[in-house]
């Protein structure tokens, strides 16, 4: 099958340029400028399809790097199973997502492994890596973890947070960065300090406070600040890379900064949600306060003033990337398990269909321009996990995932039209300028003019290599 792209305006994490692509096989097979001043012509021949994107951008597929899909956490699963979720991720213009699977405490990573195999095989409509969360790291699954990064799971997200759910000491997580190290892998670290938040939830609870505001209120900015310089030290010590997984707040970043200025191999991700939302959506309406729990994620929604630190990092690269963590719970049977009780509100919100409009937001309005949006949203992605070049560029030779983008669509947000299977989207009634026409992995069409036309079960699973940056 051979497509040709023509007269769209290729945007890359460095150039922008107009050009027309030929798709071949599933993969880039050439890419010739052909605006104003360039000395090639237009690319002839027979092609089984073309497509006019003149006027339109063509990007290369969104890389989320941190999805949570048919995920057991806080008592439930989340809502988006690999169908659904890699559905919605293929309408917002992402085409590869790294989701998490989890050691069991006490079990395999090889069984964790094969639990997340299984459920995205068959399912997944856009390629997906894994991340592997270490909850325990006897001697056995320090060794194991060899085996994880040969089969292409090259990255390994432990937690400072959630004692006695998710958490690891620093003993064990020490080992696990040494052992990370050895075999040329990532660490990825949630970075708050839980065992002290959990006495302020405790105390906030005794007191009376149960609306999902305290969610915030008990998991203060400088729980994160410390646990982010703490993970920064331990990898220091054990000489391993670490990648400060949803970033939400100025002193944590700060923390970021200083290991980079140090030249240490230290990077961050953000989330939409700590640039677009804050901590008064959890305050809820007037009439209802628990309408707050939509926006219950971890670490919490901060004040205001921390959007313009963010925005600052990401212009800067103290901040690498922005992914979702697009984690979702309805509100009907699964907030709700949080009401009179805001820590058994379930942490997390929906975001991977979002998460382009936003951050194509932040272009309009001059926060970040227009190479650094492809940058954050995919390329700087594919580095750090091992996909680059296969993924995250339009080059001759990589894989054919790429979206034409309409930059004067305009749209308004509802759950009902968004394909997460959950029952609000936290932006409900916001319009967007900006969308997809096309969405296409390794040539095939995911999405045409709003319609769904890829297959459950089309995904791949993307081996990633291992740390090379
Ligand atoms: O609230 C969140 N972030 N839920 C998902 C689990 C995690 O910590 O990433
Ligand atoms: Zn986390
Ligand atoms: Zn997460």
């Amino acid at each position: 099958m051979r497509t040709l792209i023509q007269g769209g305006t290729v945007v890359t994490a460095s150039d922008t340029f107009v050009a027309d692509i030929l798709v071949d096989g599933g993969k880039i097979a050439a890419l010739v400028a052909t605006g104003p001043g360039t000395p090639h012509g237009m690319l002839v021949g027979n092609f089984d399809e073309t497509i006019d994107a003149r006027g339109h951008y063509v990007f290369p597929g969104g890389i989320d790097a941190h999805t949570h899909l048919d995920m057991p956490f806080g008592g439930t699963t989340s809502s988006d199973d690999f169908e659904s979720g890699t559905i919605a991720a293929a309408y917002g213009g992402t085409t590869t997502i790294i989701d998490f699977a989890i050691q069991q405490k006490g079990g395999s990573m090889r069984e964790a492994l094969d639990t997340w195999h299984a459920k995205a095989e068959g399912k997944a409509a856009t390629d997906y890596g894994f991340h592997m969360i270490a909850t325990d790291v006897p001697p056995a699954v320090l060794t194991e973890m060899a085996d994880i990064v040969r089969e292409g799971v090259t990255s390994f997200k432990m937690f400072m947070a959630y004692p006695g759910v998710l958490m690891l000491d620093d003993q064990s997580i020490f080992r696990a960065m040494l052992r990370a190290g050895e075999l040329d892998a990532l660490i990825c670290m949630h970075a708050e300090i839980g065992l002290p938040i959990d006495v302020l939830v405790e105390r906030a609870l005794a007191a009376g406070h149960t609306a999902p505001i305290y969610h915030a209120l008990t998991r203060p900015e400088v729980a994160e600040a410390t646990g982010t310089e703490r993970a920064i030290a331990l990898a220091e010590m054990a000489k391993v890379p670490v990648y400060i997984v949803h970033l939400s707040a100025q002193r944590a970043l700060e923390r970021v900064m200083e290991a980079r200025d140090r030249n240490l191999p230290a990077y961050a991700e953000t989330c939409p949600q700590y640039l677009f939302m804050s901590e008064d959506d959890l305050l809820g309406t007037p009439e209802d306060e628990f309408a707050g729990a939509k926006f219950v994620c971890t670490p919490p929604l901060r004040p205001k003033h921390h959007h313009d630190h963010l925005w600052r990092g990401l212009r800067n690269h103290d901040l690498s990337v922005v992914a979702t963590d697009h984690c979702p719970f309805c509100m009907k049977d699964q907030k709700e398990l949080g009401r009179g009780n805001f820590s058994k509100i379930p942490n997390g919100m929906p975001g991977v269909e979002t998460r382009m409009y936003l951050m194509w937001e932040a272009v309009r309005q001059g926060k970040i321009g227009i190479n650094r949006f492809v940058d954050i949203t995919s390329t700087a992605p594919a580095k750090i996990f091992g996909m680059y070049p296969r993924k995250g560029t339009l080059a001759v030779g990589a894989d054919a995932d790429l979206v034409v983008w309409d930059p004067n669509k305009r749209h308004t947000i509802s759950h009902r039209t968004l394909h997460s299977r959950v029952d609000y989207s936290p932006l409900e009634g916001r319009e967007f300028i900006g969308a997809p026409t096309l969405v296409m992995q390794r040539g095939h069409t995911l999405v045409k003019a709003g319609e769904f036309l890829g297959k459950a079960g089309n995904g791949e699973f993307v081996r990633r290599a291992t740390w090379s940056l």
